[in-house]
């Protein structure tokens, strides 16, 4: 299955997506938002195909479909968010319905959103983890495919936390990568 990743930054769950391709996904696309994004560096020097624009200048909607269609000139089936930082719309989240997955740094349903792991701490939580999800219109509120739990330690930062969090991230998302693609239910709709 071509499978395109998504990234806005460091791409570290991008570079575990990679290191696991093969028998049940290769990687088609790597595609950013931020030309600048140190993931799509990376990408590029593996010899992945990639995509770099940023919306600002020519807006959301122009941005969408220029990648919406280099991610059908690339015959991608499947999309793996992974450290985008950006909304996508609805009009694009209905066009891969049940096709786009997201990998979120919490429990869910706990701690949707940003600064998930200085809520989780400031809560008092015992554990901490994370999530990879199906992506719909509701922010990190689609069907939760698979977790990861962690142990909130004494004297854990935000940092410290989201360090152990990001382990967990590596191992969880290639894993449940293989299987969504496996079970290819988005072919079902
Ligand atoms: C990860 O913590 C991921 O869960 C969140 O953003 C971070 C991205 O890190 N959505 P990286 O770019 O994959 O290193």
């Amino acid at each position: 299955v071509r499978v395109a990743v998504l990234v806005s930054g460091r791409g570290s769950n991008m570079r575990s997506l990679a290191a696991a391709a093969g028998d049940a996904y290769e990687i088609a696309l790597v595609a950013s938002d931020k030309p600048e994004a140190a993931g799509l560096a990376w990408a590029r020097e593996q010899g992945l195909a990639t995509f770099a624009l940023s919306p600002r200048g020519i807006g959301k909607p122009a941005y969408e479909a220029a990648l919406d269609a280099a991610l059908r000139e690339a015959g991608v089936e499947v999309i793996a968010l992974a450290g985008y930082m950006r909304l996508l719309s609805d009009d694009l989240v209905t066009r891969w319905r049940g096709r786009i997955i997201n990998i979120h740094p919490s429990l869910l349903p706990k701690y949707k959103g940003l600064d998930t792991h200085a809520r989780a701490i400031a809560a008092g939580d015992a554990v901490a983890g994370c999530s990879v999800h199906v992506v719909t219109e509701e922010l990190d509120g689609g069907a939760v495919l698979g977790q990861a739990e962690v142990p909130i330690e004494p004297g854990d930062t935000p940092d410290t936390l989201a360090e152990r969090v990001l382990s967990a991230e590596h191992r969880l998302y290639p894993e449940v990568l293989a299987r969504f693609v496996r079970e290819g239910t988005w072919r079902e709709g």
